[in-house]
């Protein structure tokens, strides 16, 4: 099939982030016909509906981006056991206004990375909650917790752990087929 255009959200705004270290990984061994372009979320303004009736150019780039894309890919930290402040906020942008929910159809996937033992859980069971209340079609397995170290993921992406590495190329292999399903029964250009 024709390459999947995929557009990932990392959940953290920190330049250190091991979320950003994830998605790297995530891109490196991810199928040949996957295609990934950062949706970046840090220039957001906070969100209120007093912007609905003229969006800004941040959230009109935002949507833009993401009706660019067959589908979403979110990497995010888990922060107070909660989804962190500024992707919760960048999916309020996207989902609005009223009728005009950038989620709609539009199949997506959850990962996340800590360095705790629970690996993001707590924080991608809420944010699996608000996709599905914005209509994504959500992967729901294959699931993944990333327990981080560095001595595993390099700066750059590379995962020195053969087994973590399968599992990480597992996990988009799956989320391809997953993509390619949704798009068979909901084709972007009947929408
Ligand atoms: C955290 N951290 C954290 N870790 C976790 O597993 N569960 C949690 O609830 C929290 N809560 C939390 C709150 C706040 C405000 C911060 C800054 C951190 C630790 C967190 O997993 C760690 O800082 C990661 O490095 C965050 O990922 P990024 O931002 O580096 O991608």
């Amino acid at each position: 099939m024709t390459t999947q255009q995929v557009g990932y959200f990392v959940g953290s705004l920190a330049t250190g982030s091991i979320n950003r270290i994830l998605s790297k990984a995530l891109i490196r061994v991810a199928p040949a016909n996957m295609a990934f372009t950062e949706i970046p979320i840090g220039n957001l303004p906070l969100y209120s509906y007093d912007y609905d009736a003229d969006y800004p150019p941040e959230g009109r780039a935002l949507k833009e981006a993401i009706a660019a894309v067959d589908a979403v890919l979110f990497v995010t930290p888990e922060y107070n056991r909660g989804i962190p402040g500024a992707l919760k906020n960048a999916i309020d942008w996207a989902s609005r206004p009223k009728g005009q929910n950038s989620f709609a159809r539009k199949p997506s996937a959850v990962i996340g990375a800590s360095p705790g033992a629970i690996g993001t859980a707590v924080a991608q069971q809420s944010l699996k909650q608000v996709l599905a209340f914005c209509n994504s079609p959500l992967m729901n397995a294959v699931e993944a917790y990333i327990q981080f170290t560095p001595e595993v993921f390099s700066d750059s992406g590379e995962v020195k752990d053969a087994g973590i590495e399968e599992f990480l190329r597992s996990y988009m292999r799956e989320f391809h087929e997953f993509i390619a399903r949704v798009l068979t029964v909901l084709p972007p250009d009947e929408l």
